[in-house]
């Protein structure tokens, strides 16, 4: 007969062995050393009052510690000196790169090539862990249809499965094939969730959300990263519908834990559970604390809240030790699965391994694959054996520090290779560069340089035009109400255009610009997202002809402003855009009817500047029709559907062939599509591929009411489930949003 205790010694046996040595760490810790693993800091070197804290025990993770020394003589206090030896983790974040930098993930995204995203996350982890950090925090994979929005730099853009696919990459990339591995850093998926919904643009800002909103569009890139494995989460500064997602139990435990069953460590954001304060949902700083506690928030980022009440929140009931015990589970388990038990030093006695011959090229690459070629009129790129010479103009052909983009800690601008310097050395020997900047930064006003530089143009028999945004003009706090291009660029392009050469519009650029009237002035527009250390050599690759531009727009570009947000996956409306008058074909005299009116702008019509998923090669391809293995899918079957592309251009080019469906009718509107697949294609001039993509129901699933049998419940709170409905399905395979005729297919 089993006694109880065996029982629980027999489930202990079969536990995890992770999971037995936290048991036993846990059962051992105080109340404070437990809220001591809650609370990470800010890095300030060896100071007195840091290794006091960490020899008490009430410290967990130091962010921003760089200096390999610094960060061993912390651990050694905490591991050495500490009553219980737990290790610190060491974090930072390294976005896009520590030392080589890739393009900006907005520009990763652009690639529509999961492996540069991984690549990039890999390198960036070999760099960074080798001086001690183990933790980043990244991805950000939080959509956005807001180009005003300064962190759709950061983001993988618009498209929920495309920020799933390019999250996921890089969570596999930070996290190798073993966390413990001492070149592999934790991943961070944040920001949960839907910062990226902020009104007007405006970062911090509020969000209303529908929670079939959330769902069906902001939580997937989250979902995926947490099946991909990755070790951490972080939440967003934003409320969603009143609630800070610093003290968002829905979201942090109900969505998190309870249906996804993720067991990773949950960090606020940088003082987010202070900053519950001023949003206006905790008087001060102790109820801060316990509301963070309660809603699954593991550690607190340099906001102080737990350290400094948490243990009387517990004493006074106000918070379980049971969700204590918890989140320091969670802290510890992303430790032992560190490895940090076991290996807490870095080694030191390593070479240096920074801007390795391999990690540059890939660099390189990647910023060539993450060039958009939007516009090629008369055929003006690549540049080729005729031009014999080329005037390098505009405040981003020479500017090593914008070219690598936002959230860049420890990239060095020396090491960048601008666009300037690579035509020189890369391809001086074809070309004569005659190099004129025109303007000095990109929100320069002067226009003291354009003369110059329309003297170099008129010298040369193409003007390459580098323009764009500083770097400083995107990422975190660094919204934009207008996204013309800065200063005085629109008029140095006039002016060139004015030489009669042809002209290349090269724009560096941390979001979607509206640069409709410049690129109508433009014979050529290649569309670069800061696309890092390598920006250059990539960029010039591209404009001579090494690589063939394979880029799609990761996100869709307006004519104006005023037209977001303005996306692919739109709803059809009950009026969809027909019939469109623009306001200056509106006759003077004309009289108000409420006739014929459909939903359009009358100064921008209803359509983007560039559609999502856009992009021009050097060779053409031609998609031939969509076939379907079969014209109905059964339930719980799948059905393939193909296309033959065939390039018939003078290149050999890859091309991202995307596929979107779009569910005819539902219990609630659906998006006039929705992309569903994708991948990218090697094919050689003259020859024809035939790519194939197997769908099944669960991609024509979606959110909606269980009850929903007519609208009238639109709006009551039921329960929610996510499952395709009967009917009839359209499904392209496409170059990109706005392209291809669909085939028809049913659902039983
Ligand atoms: C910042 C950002 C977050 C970052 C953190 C640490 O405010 O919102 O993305 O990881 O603080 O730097």
């Amino acid at each position: 007969m089993f006694s109880a205790s065996a029982f629980a010694m027999a489930a202990c046996s079969e536990k995890d062995p992770v999971e037995q040595k936290i048991d036993s760490l846990l059962s051992r810790m105080t109340l404070e050393e437990k809220i001591g693993q809650m609370n990470q800091l800010t890095g300030i070197g060896l100071a007195d009052d840091m290794t006091a804290q960490i020899r008490a025990g009430k410290v967990g993770s130091i962010l921003n510690e760089l200096d390999p020394g610094v960060i061993n003589e912390l651990q050694r206090v905490a591991v050495e000196e500490s009553r219980l030896g737990i290790p610190l983790v060491f974090a930072r974040d390294v976005i896009h790169g520590f030392k080589t930098i890739f393009p900006i993930p907005l520009g990763q995204a652009a690639s529509w090539n999961p492996q540069v995203a991984e690549d990039g996350a890999r390198i960036a982890a070999i760099e960074s862990s080798s001086v001690g950090i183990r933790w980043t925090f990244a991805p950000m994979i939080d959509v956005t249809r807001d180009p005003r929005w300064g962190r759709i730099a950061e983001s993988c853009g618009e498209d929920p499965y495309l920020a799933s696919v390019m999250g996921a990459a890089m969570v596999r990339g930070f996290q190798g094939n073993e966390l413990s591995d001492p070149s592999s850093v934790a991943a961070c998926a944040k920001h949960f969730a839907a910062y990226g919904a902020t009104e007007s643009g405006k970062d911090y800002n509020t969000t209303w959300i529908p929670e079939l909103q959330l769902r069906e569009y902001y939580l997937p890139p989250f979902k995926a990263a947490a099946d991909a494995g990755a070790a951490t989460f972080m939440c967003s500064f934003n409320d969603i519908n009143g609630v800070p997602s610093s003290g968002n139990a829905f979201l942090n435990r109900t969505v998190l834990r309870d249906e996804w069953g993720y067991d990773g460590m949950m960090v606020s954001d940088w003082g987010s559970i202070e900053q519950m304060i001023p949003h206006g949902f905790c008087h001060d700083l102790k109820e801060a604390a316990g509301k963070a506690a309660n809603a699954g928030i593991d550690m607190d980022m340099m906001g102080y809240a737990y350290i400094s009440h948490l243990a009387d929140l517990v004493k006074e009931g106000t918070v379980s030790e049971k969700y204590i015990d918890e989140s320091v589970r969670n802290v510890l388990r992303l430790k032992f699965r560190l490895g940090l038990f076991d290996n807490p030093y870095v080694d030191v006695t390593g070479e240096d391994i920074f801007y390795s011959d391999e990690s540059l090229g890939k660099a390189r690459r990647a910023a060539a694959e993450s060039a958009v070629l939007l516009k090629n009129d008369r055929k003006v790129l690549p540049v080729g054996a005729s031009v014999r010479s080329v005037a390098v103009v505009g405040p981003l052909a020479d500017s090593p520090a914008d070219q690598i983009g936002t959230w860049c800690f420890d990239g060095e601008p020396e090491h960048s290779v601008t666009p300037l310097a690579a035509i020189r050395s890369m391809y001086g020997d074809k070309v004569r560069v005659i190099a004129e900047p025109g303007l000095s930064y990109s929100r320069d006003k002067s226009a003291e340089g354009i003369r110059k530089a329309c003297e170099a143009a008129r010298n040369a028999d193409v003007v390459l035009y580098f323009a764009g945004e500083e770097a400083v003009l995107s990422g975190e706090a660094r919204c934009r109400a207008d996204i013309s291009l800065p200063g005085a660029q629109t008029e140095l392009l006039k002016a060139l255009k004015n030489t009669g050469k042809p002209v290349v519009l090269v724009v560096m650029a941390g979001r979607p610009l509206t640069i409709g009237y410049e690129a109508g002035l433009a014979d050529a527009v290649l569309y670069s997202f800061h696309a890092g250390t390598m920006a250059g050599p990539g960029l010039a690759d591209v404009i001579f002809g090494k690589e063939v531009p394979s880029g799609k727009l990761p996100v869709t570009m307006p004519r104006m402003v005023g037209q977001v947000p303005i996306y692919y996956a739109h709803k059809n409306t009950g009026r969809p855009a027909a019939d469109i008058t623009l306001i200056d074909d509106i006759e003077v005299g004309t009289k108000q009817t409420s006739l014929g009116f459909t939903s359009y702008h009358l100064d921008a019509g209803d359509s983007p500047l560039y559609p999502f998923g856009y992009g021009k090669s050097y060779t053409e391809f031609s998609y031939g029709p969509v076939t379907l293995s079969s014209d109905r899918l059964a339930r719980g079957g799948s059905l393939t559907a193909s296309c033959e592309i065939t390039n018939t251009g003078d290149f050999d080019a890859a091309e991202a062939v995307q596929l979107y469906v779009r569910d005819h009718v539902g219990s609630l509107v659906r998006p006039v599509k929705e992309l569903k697949g994708f991948n990218k294609v090697f094919i050689r001039k003259g020859e024809t591929a035939k790519v194939e993509f197997v769908l099944s129901e669960d991609d024509l699933a979606y959110w909606h009411s269980a009850e929903l049998s007519d609208g009238d419940l639109a709006f009551a709170h039921s329960t929610l489930v996510h499952t395709a409905e009967p009917g009839e399905f359209s499904v392209w395979i496409a170059p990109d949003s706005a392209s291809g005729v669909p085939a028809v297919f049913s659902l039983e």
